[in-house]
C-alpha cells in the first residue's frame, strides 16, 4: 500500500458505539464484529465508501459484497420477487448466519452485486453488530475483514491486522461460530447453498425440500467468491484421512516445522511436534470456532506445514470441511494403516 494511503485507525468498543456509527456514516470504513467472522463494512449506498471495502482488502471487483440489516423489514427496499420461503427462513433463521441472495432491486449499487442482478443479504446476531446497524440506519455492506484470500479474522488480534487500512475497529471478543455465514441463492429456481455455514444444507431442506449444495467446478462458480483462493494461510494445508493409530504414526515422525490441527482425543505429546487439539469438549463447533485463529497462529510460528483431520461431515462439519479443504487446496493425505 502507497505511503500516502495509510489511514489513522480509530480502536473503538461497545461503549463507543455511536462514534463507530458515525463513521460508517460519513462514508469511510469500520471493521466489526459478528457472530460468524469479523466484517469490514461501509454504507450501502454510497459508491465511494464501497470503493473504499474493495481497496481495504485488496479485493477483486467480481466478487459481490452481503448487506447487512437489522431486520427482516428492510430486506423489501433491496430485493425483488422475493419467494415465500425467503420470509420463511428469515423467520426462523434471522438474526444468525444465513446469508440470502434474492434479486436485487434497481438502486443497490452494482459494486454490491458485482454486477449480478442478485443481492446478498444477512441479519447478524452479535448484539454488537445489530445495534451498529440500528444506529446507522442503514443496510451495512461488509465481506469478511480479512486482506483477500487470507483466513477470515475471528479474534480482536486479526484484526488489529487492518490498523492503517480502515477508518475505525469496533472490537467485540471472539466470534462465536468461527466461519462465514450459509450463503443461500433463492433468486434462481433451484435452491442452491453457494457456501456451507452454521445453518446446514439439512435444516435448509426442512423449509426446501429440493436445495442442492453447489459442488461444481469452482472455475464456472455462480457465487464468484468461489472462484478465487480462499481461507489460506501461507503454510501448506493438508487434510489428513486416516485411523487415529495411521495418524499417531504420521505424527510421530514428521518434521518439526509441522504442525497439527485434531481432535482432542488424539492430543498426544509427540517429541517437538506441534500438535494442537480444537475440540476440547469434542464438540465440532469448538474445531469450526478456532480453525482460522489457529492457521493465523501456526503462519506465526512458522510452521511450513500444517495437517487438519478429517471432521465428521454432520452439522457444523460440511462447513469446517468446506474451508479446510479450501485451505488445503483439496490436498487430502490418506495415511494406510502398517
Ligand atoms: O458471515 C459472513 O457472511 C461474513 C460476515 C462479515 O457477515 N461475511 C462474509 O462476506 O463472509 P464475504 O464477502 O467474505 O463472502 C460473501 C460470499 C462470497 O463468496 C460472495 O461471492 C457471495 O457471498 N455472494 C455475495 N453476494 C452474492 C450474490 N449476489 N450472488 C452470489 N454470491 C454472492
Ligand atoms: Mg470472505
Amino acid at each position: 500500500m502507497d505511503e500516502e494511503n495509510i489511514l489513522i485507525t480509530k480502536i473503538l468498543r461497545k461503549e463507543n458505539l455511536q462514534e463507530a456509527a458515525d463513521i460508517l456514516l460519513r462514508g469511510d470504513t469500520l471493521i466489526f464484529p459478528t457472530e460468524t467472522v469479523y466484517g469490514l463494512g461501509a454504507r450501502f449506498d454510497s459508491d465511494e465508501a464501497l470503493q473504499k471495502v474493495f481497496r481495504a482488502k485488496g479485493r477483486p471487483a467480481d466478487n459481490p459484497l452481503i448487506l447487512h440489516v437489522a431486520n427482516a423489514s428492510w430486506v423489501e427496499q433491496l430485493a425483488q420477487d422475493i419467494p415465500p420461503q425467503a420470509f420463511e427462513l428469515m423467520e426462523a433463521f434471522w438474526p444468525g448466519p444465513l446469508s440470502l441472495v434474492l434479486k436485487k432491486k434497481d438502486h443497490v449499487s452494482s459494486l454490491i452485486s458485482a454486477g449480478l442482478s442478485s443481492v446478498a443479504v444477512r441479519c447478524p446476531s452479535h448484539e454488537l453488530a445489530h445495534q451498529l446497524i440500528q444506529a446507522v440506519g442503514l443496510p451495512v455492506a461488509a465481506p469478511s475483514a480479512n486482506p483477500s484470500g487470507r483466513p477470515s479474522p475471528t479474534r480482536e488480534i486479526d484484526v488489529m491486522e487492518m490498523v492503517g487500512k480502515v477508518a475505525g475497529i469496533l472490537l467485540g471478543g471472539d466470534c462465536e461460530v468461527g466461519l462465514e455465514s450459509t450463503v443461500l441463492d433463492l433468486s434462481t429456481d433451484v435452491p442452491l447453498v453457494l457456501r456451507p455455514g452454521a445453518v446446514t444444507t439439512q435444516q435448509l431442506r426442512r423449509f426446501l425440500p429440493d436445495v442442492r449444495r453447489y459442488e461444481g467446478d469452482p472455475e464456472g462458480a455462480p457465487s464468484p467468491g468461489l472462484r478465487h483462493r480462499h481461507y489460506a494461510p501461507d503454510a501448506q494445508v493438508t487434510m489428513l484421512r486416516g485411523s487415529d493409530r495411521a495418524l499417531k504414526t504420521f505424527i510421530a515422525s514428521a518434521p518439526k516445522t509441522s504442525c497439527f490441527l485434531l481432535p482432542s482425543r488424539l492430543d498426544i505429546a509427540f517429541d517437538g511436534v506441534r500438535t494442537i487439539a480444537f475440540t476440547p469438549q469434542g464438540l465440532l463447533e469448538e474445531a469450526a470456532a478456532r480453525l482460522y485463529a489457529l492457521l493465523r497462529d501456526a503462519d506465526k510460528a512458522g510452521m511450513k506445514e500444517i495437517y487438519i483431520a478429517e471432521f465428521p461431515l454432520e452439522g457444523i462439519g460440511e462447513a469446517l470441511m468446506d474451508r479446510v479443504l479450501r485451505a488445503a487446496q483439496y490436498n487430502i493425505l490418506t495415511l494406510e494403516e502398517i
